[in-house]
């Protein structure tokens, strides 16, 4: 689906037109309205306001008996029935749970979550749910955000692949069809540059920042056909993201052609208030309605305000129509006047196909990274007798599924414990958690949600875990120690200062070392960790990031050797949380990594990062050769070809991602000494070549500059690397000429 084939037919504008003119102000102010079904939002009950004003949409709910029951009120009672939006955060999975975002960004192949989106929103339509919040396309580049899990990395170009690719997966071919979901570009805009990587804190993004950088993927989302977008909380160059006319009217409307509609991030229109943008709740709507916001998610700033607004002429009854005529329109466009109810006996028979948790298997086990594997320690034989599981996280469930398994969601994960105990059925397979490990302010999710709730372990049970778990050790020929974060370490109100493995593990991961004992490592967290002790110590670590319902058997599969790892990060990994923000990306310096002068941006540590943006091993090898330019230079505006052949030199099949980087050698602006603009994952059979080919094309060679105050192509020298992670060094110059 693209833009053009979701666009509003005229049939659908006559017939939201009509509704529109029969509509009340009160009904009208009720479309801008997304209420909360659960107990968060000032004011009447949401049945008193379906049935006095009807509801645009509503959300926090998460159940399809009462889904059909308040569409019934919408529908009978309130005046014009027009039926509610259902909303959820469905982010990765509804009842199946694939790994989080950044995990699937972490498998450079479109299809993993396109296919997983796909199945999410065909899970949450069974449940009622016509609408996610998702996909977050937040560029983040500070691994201390909490929120980088929820989205593709550090890199505009693989965002905006992946940011594609889940639109496609949860909307489909067709707005219309019952088994796919209205998707939501989330957070308009340049949330993930937060200040420090504090959640919320204000952002200042230069224009050529957020148009080569934060933007692409918001605007790839458009271009796909996305039906709907969040505006974001945080101030962005002081003014909130929320009431930023220039982002949701000049940008997303006017430049880019954006015709679904934007809901504000929860709360975010009272907010405007609390943030000394508006003087009052009333001033709030008026500033967002201005701005060209549609609808007001449960701070009930609209419902309360607007109607006053229109009546004393301060906004025109056009304006207020302006934006609920988008909202008419996609509820027209996806038939829910049509089929406004669910069929309360769908969902126990789609969760049951057994599709769907064959490609959540299918999707962990492409997500995960291999980051080291010294003499070949993987894949572990299947004849071990005594294998030792040690460590946190190996047997839970919620931090095997991740981040947004809210409003009553139970977990179903396959843990790496039961993943390992599955796989060798044969072994004694002992387990020992160690110490717990817990944050030092809780998290808000567990006010709500009290089974997240873990009671805090004294310094004496502490010492016993820990002494059991390296007793447990001791006792095995093999140990794999499962650490990392529990899933609200990782999220919304889990942003952290270090990226040190929390709590006790690296005195653990240490002393199980000193047992000398073969030891893996495997990791599940939601970003980069500054494991520095591990890399240079541990033999064998796979990043197994949260990896969902299938995650044990997918970890087990790649430590046994059934599915070669092909994964590559999304991120660079810093080796401290200090040094965030970190990504390869960035402009030269006069002094520049390799000149005489240059040995580290800072003298007590190395800057470089611990892994590279790209980085990923297999238990095969691979080379990267032969490559080849269709022309040494080209015209402004003009595309040239790139190829190169990958082999497989190593013994077993295994999966490279051939990765294209350029550099625009002098120009307007600076330029970024290494930007990705290609990249393919590929499977070879032992021995086997494959040339791949890469189009650098107007879209790839132009950027948004600075001096120039807009887009340019510029006629200048450029490099080319082809390779395996963001280091290559296979390289060819080119140039751009008038
Ligand atoms: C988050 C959004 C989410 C919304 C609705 C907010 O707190 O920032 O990402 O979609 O809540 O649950």
């Amino acid at each position: 689906m693209n833009k053009s084939e979701t666009a509003v037919s005229p049939e659908i504008t006559a017939r939201a037109n009509t509704l529109l003119e029969q509509m009340s102000l009160a009904e009208k102010v009720g479309q801008l309205a997304q209420i909360s079904g659960a107990d968060f939002m000032p004011g009447p009950p949401a049945e008193e306001i379906i049935r006095q004003t009807g509801a645009g949409s509503l959300l926090w709910l998460n159940d399809t008996k009462q889904f059909n029951e308040l569409q019934k009120i919408a529908i009978e009672e309130s005046p014009s029935g027009i039926p509610i939006l259902f909303a959820l955060d469905v982010i990765h999975g509804y009842r199946t749970i694939f790994p989080v975002p950044l995990a699937m960004a972490a498998s450079w192949d479109t299809a993993v979550p396109e296919q997983a989106q796909a199945i999410a929103a065909k899970e949450a339509r069974a449940a009622g749910i016509h609408w996610t919040f998702g996909p977050m396309i937040d560029i983040a580049r500070d691994a201390r955000w909490g929120r980088i899990v929820e989205g593709a990395g550090e890199d505009p170009y693989l965002g905006s692949a992946m940011a594609v690719a889940q639109v496609r997966g949860f909307q489909g071919d067709d707005l219309a069809d019952p088994e796919h979901m209205l998707a939501c570009a989330k957070h308009f805009a340049g949330y993930g540059a937060a200040d420090g990587g504090r959640d919320y804190d204000p952002v200042f993004l230069s224009e050529a920042q957020l148009r080569n950088v934060y933007l692409p993927p918001f605007q790839a989302a458009v271009d796909a056909g996305v039906a709907t977008f969040m505006s974001a909380y945080m101030d962005l160059n002081n003014v909130p993201a929320s009431g930023n006319r220039w982002l949701l009217r000049d940008v997303l409307r006017e430049e880019w052609g954006f015709d679904g509609f934007i809901v504000s991030d929860a709360f975010a229109v009272g907010n405007l208030v609390i943030q000394g943008h508006a003087k009052d709740v009333r001033d709030a709507s008026y500033r967002a309605i201005k701005a060209g916001l549609n609808m007001d998610m449960a701070s009930s700033s609209y419902l309360q305000t607007l109607a006053d607004l229109v009546e004393d002429g301060s906004l025109a009854v056009e304006e207020i129509d302006e934006l609920v005529r988008p909202i008419l329109t996609l509820k027209m466009q996806m038939g829910l006047f049509e089929n406004p109810y669910v069929d309360e006996t769908l969902l126990e028979k789609v969760i049951a196909l057994p599709e769907h948790r064959a490609a959540a298997r299918l999707a962990a086990q492409r997500s995960m990274v291999l980051l080291r594997n010294e003499d070949n320690l993987l894949p572990l034989a299947k004849d071990w007798q005594n294998v030792a599981v040690i460590g946190p996280v190996a047997d839970s469930m919620e931090a095997t599924e991740g981040s947004w398994m809210v409003f009553g969601h139970q977990p179903a994960a396959v843990t790496v414990l039961q993943g390992i105990r599955a796989k060798l059925p044969e072994a004694t397979v002992t387990y020992a958690p160690g110490p717990a490990i817990r944050r030092d302010f809780p998290s808000p999710f567990e006010d709500f949600m009290p089974e997240l709730k873990k009671p805090p372990q004294t310094p004496e049970e502490s010492d016993a875990a820990f002494e059991t778990a390296v007793t447990t050790a001791q006792a095995a020929d093999l140990v794999i120690m499962v650490l990392g974060e529990e899933a609200h370490m990782a999220g919304e109100f889990a942003s952290r200062g270090s990226l040190d493995l929390p709590g006790r593990q690296e005195e653990l991961l240490k002393a199980v070392c000193a047992l000398g004992k073969p030891v893996v490592l495997v990791l599940l967290n939601g970003r980069p960790l500054s494991i520095n002790w591990a890399s240079e110590n541990v033999p064998a670590i796979l990043e197994a990031w949260e990896p969902g319902t299938e995650g044990g058997n997918a970890v087990a599969d790649i430590l046994f050797g059934d599915v070669n790892p092909g994964g590559k990060l999304p991120v660079c990994f810093p080796r401290n949380g200090n040094h965030a923000p970190l990504y390869y990306a960035r402009t030269l310096t006069h002094q520049p990594e390799g000149s005489p002068m240059y040995r580290s941006r800072y003298w007590d540590s190395l800057t470089t990062p611990l892994y590279p943006f790209g980085f990923g091993l297999s238990y095969t090898t691979f080379e990267i050769s032969n490559l080849q330019l269709s022309a040494a230079k080209v015209k402004v505006g003009e595309t040239i070809e790139v190829t190169a052949v990958v082999t497989n030199t190593g013994q077993v099949a295994g999966d490279e991602v051939v990765q294209l980087y350029t550099h625009q050698k002098w120009g307007s602006d600076s330029r970024p000494m290494r930007e990705l603009k290609g990249f393919e994952r590929v499977t070879l059979q032992p021995g086997e070549s494959k040339t791949v080919t890469f189009q650098l094309g107007p879209d790839e060679l132009r950027y948004w500059s600075t001096n120039a105050n807009g887009w340019v192509q510029e006629a200048a020298a450029f490099d080319i690397w082809v390779g395996a992670d963001s280091l290559a060094t296979l390289h060819a110059d080119f140039e751009v000429v008038d």
